[in-house]
């Protein structure tokens, strides 16, 4: 019999805290519903004191998805403990997690405690989130610069008092796989009850060994691994689960462990977070890039069709390459659209938001002649169908560029239900279009980033463009998609906009005092 190894995923906390990539309710439920489908065991839906849509959305996540444990971070206090506590209720299986620094930087720095205080914090919260649910994991954050006898002592007081997971995160990306497979050791033969807890690795990338690191701690007894979708996450970002999961089932000549991951649900789950949170996979990531499996020089591709483990170890239909599902042409009806978007997990708020969906497959199948899933996912993320966000809607577009002509763009806008109408020229017929919709909005915001990809293959694809934009501190994303690049940059630079003059700042739980209530 093999082990059985965790996957916690934190796509929607530690992902969420990348810059934009905040996410809505109905995002974390069509999230939530992809991760069940993968057959991930624990999914840290959020941070549940973060905000009153954080909680929200931790709630419906709860509420929506079945198969998976449902957790919620918590800092070491009892205002967020209990925020957690209720956000996971409605859940089958709920667990809190529950973390205070322990590296004596952040001891003194930041938490301003020494080290029994911080210990007794760890132990009177874990306590608490035992009395909404037996499963509690606590983490001992920046452990990777923490003192090895501290974090036995605090680690073998947190399984007494009732700690079930005890996680040990790489918070800065500091270790390398060497040390951090001796830590664990370490760890599991020095703390006591070492063996009433299972051991869990978390390890950001900041040196590009998130991967290696997790894998390293699992070689070396740890049974849980933290890990994001594309490895999506703060800074350099998180572990990347489909790596972990795929070296772990690729090599199982050395690992002694098992995942119950069904990977083809990894490339869908891939496409879905990147449509979501507007950060697009490079080309070449393992597992889910684009030329992950494409073999450009002569001698590799002989020798594929030769035999084609000459140069592949695994199979990109394993990982769910190829599903790329032709799904409704032309003359699909509402209820054949309708019932696909609830195949691929995707409720819409209201029957007003889904008339509107439709309309706009319906025009997106006159101008392309096959619909894929991809279309659907970028389809319904497209902010327009999605009323809440709506100040701002494109209404009409003229881009024109002629080779030595300077490119000018019209822009017809809705602000609120009024439109305007503003024409400008610039670089091309993208930047002369911002250049019109500024003047007419005046964001005063500075565009970060500006990205196009295509969805799916062909030149009738429709390009998904990714706007960031920033203004006094804040960051969002916004993400349009249309068989013309021009008018989908405009509903993605318009898309950042609403979300911009929306929704309350969130908090990061790693900033400030984890111990205050917020
Ligand atoms: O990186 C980290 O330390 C964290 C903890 C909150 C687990 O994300
Ligand atoms: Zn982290």
């Amino acid at each position: 019999m093999q082990d059985q190894l965790i996957i916690f995923d934190t796509t929607m906390r530690d992902g969420e805290q990348s810059p934009g990539a905040s996410m809505t309710r109905e995002d974390k439920v069509r999230i939530g519903k992809q991760l069940e489908k993968l057959k991930v065991d624990v999914i840290e839906a959020g941070f549940a004191a973060a905000s009153p849509g954080d909680f929200e959305a931790i709630r419906a996540v709860a509420e929506a998805v079945h198969d998976s444990t449902i957790c919620s971070l918590a800092r070491a206090n009892e205002n967020d403990i209990r925020r957690a506590g209720e956000a996971v209720a409605p859940a089958k299986r709920k667990r809190i997690h529950t973390f205070i620094a322990t590296s004596p930087i952040h001891m003194k720095l930041k938490l301003r405690m020494s080290e029994d205080q911080v210990l007794e914090a760890a132990v009177k919260a874990v306590k608490l989130a035992r009395e909404y649910t037996d499963d509690v994991e606590f983490s001992a954050e920046d452990a990777v610069r923490s003192e090895t006898d501290f974090l036995c002592r605090i680690f073998e007081a947190t399984i007494a008092a009732g700690a079930r997971t005890i996680n040990v995160p790489d918070t800065v990306g500091y270790s390398i796989p060497e040390r951090w497979g001796h830590l664990f050791r370490t760890l599991l033969e020095r703390v006591p009850n070492a063996d009433k807890a299972v051991w869990s690795t978390h390890c950001h990338n900041d040196l590009g060994m998130a991967v290696a690191n997790s894998l390293a701690a699992v070689m070396n007894g740890a049974r849980q691994v933290e890990c994001t979708i594309n490895g999506l996450g703060e800074r350099a970002g998180n572990a990347s689960l489909e790596e972990i999961v795929m070296a772990v089932r690729t090599r199982a000549d050395l690992f002694t462990c098992r995942t119950g991951i069904d990977a083809t649900q990894i490339v869908p789950a891939s496409k879905l977070v990147s449509t979501i949170t507007g950060y697009p996979v490079q080309p070449n990531k393992a597992v889910v890039g684009a030329n992950a499996f494409a073999h450009e020089s002569g001698i590799h591709q002989d020798g594929v069709l030769k035999h084609r483990e000459t140069y592949e170890i695994m199979r990109a239909e394993d990982v769910g390459w190829g599903a790329n599902r032709l799904t409704l042409g032309k003359l699909s009806g509402r209820n054949a659209f309708k019932s696909r978007l609830s195949e691929l997990g995707i409720t819409l708020a209201s029957e007003e938001a889904l008339n509107a969906a439709f309309a706009k497959f319906k025009e997106l199948a006159d101008k392309k002649r096959e619909i894929f899933d991809e279309d659907l996912q970028a389809l319904v993320s497209d902010e327009s169908v999605t009323p809440e966000h709506e100040r701002f809607k494109l209404v009409s577009l003229v881009a024109h560029s002629e080779t030595g002509e300077q490119p000018f763009a019209r822009v017809v806008m809705a602000d609120a239900g009024r439109e305007f109408r503003a024409e400008a020229r610039g670089a091309g017929p993208v930047d002369a279009a911002f250049q019109a919709v500024e003047d007419m909005v005046h964001s005063g915001t500075d565009l970060l980033l500006y990205s196009v990809n295509n969805i799916t293959s062909g030149t009738d694809s429709q390009g998904e463009v990714t706007v960031r934009l920033a203004k006094e501190g804040r960051i969002v994303n916004g993400m349009g998609a249309d068989t013309d690049i021009v008018v989908a940059s405009v509903k993605a630079y318009l898309s950042a906009l609403n979300k911009m003059g929306g929704k309350a700042e969130r908090m990061n739980p790693q900033y400030g005092d984890e111990t205050a209530a917020p």
